[in-house]
């Protein structure tokens, strides 16, 4: 869809459909009451006979307005105007586009930018416009034969005051390349497995590395793997017939010195769980164990579109996890890239061993931080369910900086705590760790695995399992924690 910035008065507007925002208790937003008396109180009469109360989320679309060159009113109830907050703002967004997909309604007009929100602007609140309405509008139809019918809405305009243009002009452009890498996450993770696999995920980096300005790309093969004595990675891929790639983007927007900040994105294209099998129930949803480095592809994407003065390393290693002669076996002991020896008292805990050793490979970038991104542990789901990202690392700094933003972005995470005393669980009799640390406080420990690989610089951890894809009816990707990570990173800028 095409977004773009007008200011001009709700009486000289032009539109299919104007988008207007009402409170509970008959209050009126300024465009709502622009309309009100240009149209002989239309809306007021629509509140008298309680046709909409202005409940948050509550719609009404109005099909004709008369003697007015507004086509249609979309009025969106916003809830109490002294109990306005970002979330409710965005879930009446939501409703909003809702409504207008199901309508052959082509361009519409939103003022709904001008609703207060607490301690938001408006390049937050245009950001969100467009973030919210391409988050409703996705769909996923690459693999059906028979497509659903196409959305008729085209173009958005979004009314804001003269003054404010240039700030709107900022939030729509992060809106779109947000909203772009949101979907770009959401499309390869919704992809099977054997259409997404490693190397379907490294042509894919590739080929949006070739598009962008100041991006390059280098895939590692298994025998580059080889050479770096990446032992731990090496010994997932063991078990599957494709190939593992270790996809290396770089970003170069920032001073040739600055050091960057590696984001790390797990990137199991399935994981069965190895020997240790994976009960049947629900397996299929593994093929989202690569929403973390799909996140991490998108974002090198947008920060190449946005051209952010930052420099940014992504790398995904990527993999399946399936049982075969050749997996590995319980107990087995392998040698990671760090020189540390890890046994494998469950196959299925293969994430960290991916993880431990582009960690280690990460050292080489001399990064200022490293974030990685994984959908690693069941425990989290269970822990924080599907609302928060969980969140460990090594520097409350950078923990306190990413808390922000998933506040800030509405796409937010908890942090667990990664105390020594948790490195007790990891205790191996035969290798330097074991990579897992019994059912107790299982996203801790996880994270404690990782922390061992991580000593030399400031490091943080977001266990996306349960945030990355939804389960049940509306099975699909989430593309979180992009947001998350954009908001950081633009955070960073403005530092
Ligand atoms: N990819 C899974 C984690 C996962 C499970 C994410 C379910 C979302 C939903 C990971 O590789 C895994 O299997 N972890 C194990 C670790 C255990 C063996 C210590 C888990 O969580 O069961
Ligand atoms: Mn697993
Ligand atoms: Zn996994």
């Amino acid at each position: 869809m095409d977004y773009s910035i007008e200011s001009l008065s709700v009486d000289k507007l032009q539109t299919q459909c104007l988008i207007v925002g009402i409170y509970t208790h008959q209050s009126l937003t300024p465009a709502a009451l622009e309309v009100d008396r240009n149209t002989h109180q239309l809306i007021s009469n629509l509140l008298e006979r309680g046709d909409i109360k202005g409940k948050n989320s509550e719609v009404l679309l109005v099909n004709v307005v008369p003697d007015s060159q507004i086509e249609r009113l979309l009025i969106v109830g916003l809830g109490d105007a002294d109990k306005i907050s970002p979330k409710l703002y965005r879930k009446a967004l939501a409703a909003a586009v809702k409504t207008l997909k199901t309508t052959s309604i082509q361009s519409v007009a939103c003022t709904l930018a001008e609703m207060e929100v607490p301690d938001c602007d408006w390049q937050w609140k245009v950001r969100q416009i467009v973030e919210i309405f391409e988050a409703e509008l996705y769909q996923f139809s690459e693999t059906k034969s028979i497509k659903p019918p196409a959305i008729a809405l085209q173009t958005t305009q979004i009314i804001v005051p003269e003054t404010l243009k240039k700030q709107a002009a900022q939030g729509l452009a992060h809106g779109v390349a947000i909203a772009q890498a949101v979907a770009l996450t959401k499309k390869l993770a919704d992809l099977p497995g054997n259409i997404c696999t490693p190397s379907y995920l490294a042509t894919q980096a590739v080929s949006i590395a070739e598009t962008a300005e100041n991006l390059s790309v280098e895939i590692l093969e298994e025998s580059d793997m080889q050479r770096l004595k990446m032992g731990a990675l090496l010994s997932v891929s063991r078990g599957s017939r494709e190939p593992a790639k270790l996809i290396c983007l770089n970003y170069k927007g920032g001073a040739e010195n600055a050091k960057p900040i590696v984001l790390i994105g797990k990137g199991l294209t399935f994981d069965a769980g190895g020997i240790s099998l994976k009960p049947s129930a629900g397996m299929d949803e593994m093929k989202y164990d690569m929403c973390g480095g799909a996140a991490v592809i998108s974002v090198l994407q947008a920060a190449a579109q946005l051209k952010l003065p930052l420099n940014i390393v992504g790398l995904v290693p990527s993999s399946e996890n399936l049982p075969d002669g050749n997996a590995n076996k319980p107990g087995d002991i392998v040698t990671s890239m760090s020189g540390k020896t890890i046994e494998i008292l469950n196959t299925d805990a293969e994430g960290r061993l991916l993880l431990c050793d582009t960690l280690t490979y990460a050292e080489r970038f001399s990064p200022d931080v490293v974030i990685d991104l994984a959908t690693l542990t069941g425990a989290c789901v269970i822990a924080l369910g599907r609302v928060a990202s969980g969140l460990l690392g090594n520097d409350e700094e950078l923990c306190r900086a990413l808390l922000a933003a998933g506040e800030t972005a509405c796409d937010g995470a908890w942090q667990l705590p990664l105390w020594e005393e948790y490195q007790e669980q990891l205790k191996s009799n035969f290798a330097d760790l074991a990579n897992v640390g019994g059912k107790e406080a299982g996203s801790v420990t996880a994270a404690c695995f990782l922390a061992r690989f991580a000593e030399e610089y400031r490091w943080a951890h977001l266990d996306i399992a349960g945030t990355a894809w939804r389960t049940g009816l509306r099975k699909g990707a989430t593309g979180r924690p992009v947001a998350l990570i954009m908001q950081y990173l633009l955070n960073r800028i403005n530092a």
